[in-house]
């Protein structure tokens, strides 16, 4: 039965049911198989799955557009154009109003250590800087290599294990007159939970810092809009939504041009070349303007004429009411089997707090036998901390083992979800009878002799 006939109710504003079976067939990779066996991709936090249009985009870079940049013929003046055509669509993505404020480069990861390699330049020693308990690594360690390089103090925020997020308060305890750098993610690679960056941002700036956002996970799911949110940098990895292996970092115009940039000798001093380290993945700009592409293609099913930031917006509007529908049949499924504990938000109310990223224990199956079994089966989900080390430490899981994650994206249907959690309650069922007879004896209502 096509995925369009069991349409999850839908909450758009008087639009349209959501085309997920139009989606799916600009994905060349969800019908391929593994023998006879489908594969569901619920893997997708760690990397989605892209459409048609952003290979081909690739192939067609190397056929029309393959030199180097700077030269008077053909070849490199459209390379040009695809550099160029990529940081315009990508500052329309984020909501920047110019594509001097856009930097790219291998990975978010990349991107972070350069860039805390020339904000370390202002730190003095005894300066403090303030990074997450809720992190994934790639916004940590960097800042932690830092600190240490600059003598810098290193102050930890705690996020609130009830609410799932960082609490203002907590952040209050930890800046003071010496803070220089506030570092934080915009929604968690583990718990999804998403982050008031708004108000968070606003308390560092008036004590003097500057914020850096990782907005990773955020970015498959909802609108940025990166100036609005008074941060001074915000980063994304084009591969989280449905593009090329691409980290992305936008920033304030004048803080990128204050900022000392690590740079060859004859690179000029211009936005954003003053950041560029090297030949730029050329094939792979073209390949994150096709993305984008693929947003606007999304937006034009809801309406037409709007302009480009407008039907991106259209596209997220859409994307956040389908992929909520099934974060709420996911957690639904996940609480009624014995023994799972959630680890993120789970009240229905709350959903437009947490992206679509949905980890979770057992409490006698450990999170990687759960993952190889589930991958038995052609259901694709990560298991262990995911680099979230510091959630799995605050909530004192097995580090290693973590917890199982299943991260949903725009292609996902309802019927996969039904399918997982029919995988997950038959491979539990041996160990949820081990956990009602723990849940008893506990409760001291089994006789003991
Ligand atoms: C929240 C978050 N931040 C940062 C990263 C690192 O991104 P990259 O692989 O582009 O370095 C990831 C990757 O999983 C992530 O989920």
């Amino acid at each position: 039965m096509p995925a369009e006939e069991l349409i999850l109710p839908w909450k758009g504003a008087g639009m349209k049911e959501f085309p997920v079976d139009s989606i799916r067939a600009q994905f060349p990779s969800l019908g391929v198989t593994d023998g006879e066996r489908t594969r569901t991709y619920l893997d997708n936090p760690a990397g989605t799955q892209v459409p048609q249009r952003v290979s081909d985009a690739i192939a067609r870079f190397f056929k029309t557009s393959n030199a180097n940049l700077g030269g008077y013929f053909s070849t490199s003046i459209a390379a040009g154009d695809v550099m160029f055509s990529a940081l315009r669509a990508l500052a329309v993505f984020v909501g920047a109003s110019s594509e001097r404020e856009i930097v790219v480069g291998p990975s978010m990861t990349s991107l972070t250590y350069t860039f805390s390699r020339s904000l370390g330049r202002m730190f003095g020693r005894g300066d403090e800087l303030i990074v997450t308990r809720m992190d994934h690594d790639g916004n940590i360690s960097p800042w932690l290599a830092m600190a240490q390089e600059r003598g810098a103090v290193v102050r930890w925020l705690p996020f609130d294990q009830d609410t799932w997020r960082i609490e203002p308060e907590a952040l209050d305890a930890v800046l003071s007159d010496r803070t220089r750098l506030l570092a934080l993610n915009y929604a968690s690679n583990l718990t999804g939970s998403i982050n008031d960056v708004r108000a968070l941002s606003a308390k560092a700036r008036q004590a003097g810092a500057l914020v850096y956002v990782d907005a990773v996970q955020y970015a498959p799911h909802r609108l940025i809009d990166a100036p609005s949110l008074g941060c001074d940098f915000l980063t994304c990895s084009a591969y989280k939504f449905y593009g090329p292996h691409l980290g992305v970092l936008w920033g304030r115009e004048d803080v990128l041009h204050e900022l000392y940039a690590y740079k060859v000798r004859p690179l000029t001093d211009t936005l954003p070349e003053r950041f560029e380290v090297g030949t730029p993945q050329l094939e792979l700009l073209a390949a994150a303007t096709a993305t984008i592409e693929h947003f606007e293609w999304i937006g034009n099913l809801f309406g037409s004429g709007a302009d480009r930031r407008a039907r991106i917006a259209m596209a997220f509007d859409a994307l956040c009411a389908w992929e909520s529908e099934l974060a709420r049949r996911l957690i639904d499924g996940l609480t009624a089997l014995p023994g799972v504990t959630i680890r993120g938000i789970s009240d229905a109310a709350q959903l437009h707090l947490r992206v679509p990223t949905v980890s979770f224990t057992h409490s006698s199956c450990p999170s990687a036998e759960i993952a190889r079994r589930l991958a038995g089966l052609g259901i694709f989900v990560w298991s262990g901390h995911n680099y979230a080390l510091e959630i799995a430490r605050s909530l004192a899981l097995d580090e290693e083992d973590g917890v199982v994650r299943i991260g949903l994206a725009q292609y996902n249907t309802p019927q996969e979800i039904d399918k997982t959690i029919s995988a997950l309650s038959a491979l539990l069922a041996p160990h949820s009878e081990h956990h009602a007879v723990s849940a008893r004896q506990a409760e001291g209502s089994l006789s003991t002799n």
